[in-house]
């Protein structure tokens, strides 16, 4: 018997899609003991809410987060807004006792992040937030490959997230559609937004990251605002480029741009170590690549391993197809959500919980200080 959980999910783009697709598909492929029932979707549009919720199957809708949150009926509120909002929804929504999913980054910026744990730690409500790239099974497997210490010690992490959508100057900056480029709503620019990611998927692989020295642009300076509709000063960074510091004693190297013409979403890492090395790319997301210097001579070299044999170990993968099938991106999220129901079940959160994410936003904090400073700044210890 699966218990039913009623989402009160928040917001209706993007991320609220690939959110809905997960709770659809999750009991079809994992075995839980939780069951989401999609209860409520919450727009400032009534109209607009109504069609996502015809399209997804939620049963009512609502116009008002605050309202949202007061239901008796929502069990876990699911925050798919701009990072702007998280806070203070997330906050409310503890106070009212409810299970929290926030996408990420956490907050905007690490004081206003440490609220928000303070807020989910004095509720005691399970929370959690969707850096879902750590449930791509290459990433997860990467872990685990790391964790059994094939790399040995480890001298470089090296990621990368490029996109190319904002170099026209004629995209304008803040409102619905492009709240990304409006400093008051995204908090930062690449750095919140992808680098983020990059940063949260090191300190999973590789451990904290101790001090950070950092680079950043802001392209174009002027944008028209999409609320005020005037030519408005840009606040995000474009670019940022930031090299530092592992406790291990690794390097570190990391880039996000928004202006490298013809990139649409391309993550990328790299972890070079004494015995081996792995490699990992957002558009071939089913491939990890391996080099291991112990290998025969002969046969020494690149391996690039299909990350679909659940003979062999792959994670997740047992869920799905048959072994050489490929999953994809909507993917993630199935596994987050997969992971928290069993970690309610196990009392065991899955991570990053809010405090586990909050160390994200203290480097990200250390990033664009640094960027400000233009000095090396130690990344605060949470
Ligand atoms: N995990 C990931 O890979 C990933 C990917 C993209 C975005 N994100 C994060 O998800 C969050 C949302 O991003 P998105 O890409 O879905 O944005 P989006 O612009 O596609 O959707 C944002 C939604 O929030 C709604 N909204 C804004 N203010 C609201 C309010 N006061 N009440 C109710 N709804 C409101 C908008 O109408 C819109 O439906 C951001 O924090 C972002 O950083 C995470």
């Amino acid at each position: 018997m699966t218990k039913p959980l009623n989402v009160g999910m928040i917001g209706y783009g993007f991320m609220a899609k690939a959110h809905s697709n997960a709770y659809a598909q999750v009991n079809h492929f994992f075995d839980l003991s939780h069951r989401p029932v999609l209860k409520a979707i919450c727009a400032r549009s009534a109209d607009n809410a109504k069609v996502f919720a015809d399209r997804w199957g939620y049963e009512s809708v609502e116009t008002d987060w605050r309202k949202l949150i007061g239901r008796k009926d929502i069990d876990l509120v699911d925050i798919c807004v701009p990072n702007n909002l998280h806070a203070e929804i997330a906050t409310a929504a503890a106070q009212a006792g409810k299970m929290i999913l926030c996408e990420k980054p956490l907050a905007m910026n690490g004081p206003e992040g440490l609220k928000m744990v303070e807020a989910v730690e004095k509720a005691g409500v399970p929370n959690m937030v969707w850096y879902n790239y750590r449930r791509i099974p290459a990433v997860t497997l990467a872990r685990r490959i790391i964790e059994d210490g094939k790399l040995g010690r480890v001298f470089h992490y090296r990621a990368k997230f490029l996109q190319d959508w904002t170099i026209s100057p004629d995209v304008p900056q803040g409102g619905t559609a492009t709240w990304r480029l409006a400093v008051e709503q995204a908090g930062s620019g690449v750095t919140g937004d992808l680098l983020a990611h990059c940063i949260d998927t090191a300190l999973w692989l590789n451990g904290p990251l101790d001090t950070v020295n950092t680079m950043t642009e802001t392209f174009i300076k002027e944008r028209k605002h999409n609320l005020t509709g005037k030519v408005e000063k840009v606040g995000i960074d474009d670019a940022c480029t930031f090299m530092g510091r592992f406790a291990n004693g690794s390097l570190a190297t990391f880039e996000s741009t928004r202006y490298a013409r013809g990139h649409k979403a391309l993550y990328t890492l790299e972890v070079n170590g004494e015995h081996a090395s792995i490699a990992w790319d957002l558009h071939d997301l089913h491939r990890l690549q391996y080099f291991d210097h112990r290998d025969e001579g002969r046969l020494r070299g690149w391996r690039s391993i299909h990350v679909t044999d659940h003979g062999g170990g792959h994670p997740y993968m047992d869920k799905w197809w048959v072994p050489g099938l490929q999953i994809g991106y909507e993917a993630t999220f199935v596994h987050q959500l997969a992971d928290f129901f069993t970690g309610l079940k196990e009392s065991k959160p899955a991570m990053p919980d809010f405090r586990d994410a909050y160390q994200t936003q203290l480097v990200l904090d250390a990033v664009l200080q640094s960027a400000k400073d233009q000095k090396w700044v130690n990344v605060a210890k949470g």
